[in-house]
């Protein structure tokens, strides 16, 4: 396999960045496939906000969040102990090797995890192996081909594919979205639906800061740069392409 490494790091921006995240913003591609009484698997889950809805909407079902960093679990413990919701924990576990048995979940949930994976495959077969023979498996990860950026410059376009070719260089590949589907397949998965939808990002400061702290952390300070001179601009827009996709063991 090749080597991987997380490529936006565990800075409170970048633990911020997830947790505005919910099932209603972000997960409801899936939500129509989840149910009182499922017992759900959210790979990759960070600081767990979109977990604990889950958990929420499968009560007295139980959620198990897995993350292989320490401090986005102890974030989502926290955080499902202010939310008051007690049938959901959070494990430290990698994606290639779930501390599970086989057949262990009824769903599995899976967003902004595949992009940074160095062998999405592999851990879609360890999906494959702990879920039930009826289950389902919802993903969700962007696709860089689908930007949109404005107001546009080659200065720009240059700072955005130089994160992307971060991404790849660490193992993981932003352009992704768009092969969910295959991957699942590969897996051994039967595809039920594929869909993309855009995310308009509240502010450019928002998304611009976000990626440029990362260029900034690997010594690429001209695109950092770029990035932020371009957030000042009130009237422009990044809109994120996210790529989902549902799929069975049994169809
Ligand atoms: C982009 S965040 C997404 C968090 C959450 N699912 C969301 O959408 O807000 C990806 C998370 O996957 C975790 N992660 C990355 N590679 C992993 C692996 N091989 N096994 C388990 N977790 C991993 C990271 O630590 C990070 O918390």
């Amino acid at each position: 396999m090749k080597s991987e490494m997380y490529t936006p790091g565990y800075t409170n921006n970048a633990t911020n960045f997830m947790a505005r995240r919910g099932l209603e913003s972000h997960g409801q591609f899936f939500a129509p496939f989840l149910s009182a009484r499922h017992t759900v698997l959210d790979l990759g889950c960070g600081p767990g906000t979109i977990s604990v809805d889950i958990a929420r909407l499968v009560v007295p079902g139980k959620v198990t969040g897995i993350d292989f960093n320490e401090s986005q679990i102890v974030q989502a413990r926290k955080h499902a102990g202010e939310a008051g919701v007690s049938n959901v924990d959070f494990q430290i576990a990698s994606c290639y090797e779930l501390p599970f048995a086989q057949q262990s979940f009824d769903r599995i949930f899976c967003h902004a995890l595949m992009e940074h994976l160095a062998d999405p495959v592999k851990a879609l077969r360890e999906s494959f192996r702990v879920l039930q023979p009826d289950g389902m498996i919802g993903l969700c990860s962007p696709d860089a081909e689908g930007w949109l950026l404005s107001p546009p410059s080659s200065e720009l376009e240059a700072a955005v594919a130089a994160y992307a070719d971060l991404q790849q260089a660490n193992g993981g590949n932003l352009r992704i979205g768009k092969n969910l589907g295959v991957l699942l397949q590969d897996a051994g998965f039967t595809v039920i639906r594929l869909a993309a939808r855009y995310e308009c990002y509240p502010s450019l400061e928002f998304i611009g800061e976000y990626l440029a702290l990362q260029l900034e952390q690997q010594g690429a300070s001209r695109h950092a740069t770029t990035l932020r001179e371009w957030a000042k601009d009130a009237n422009g827009m990044f809109a994120q392409a996210w790529v989902s996709a549902v799929a069975g063991k049994s169809l």
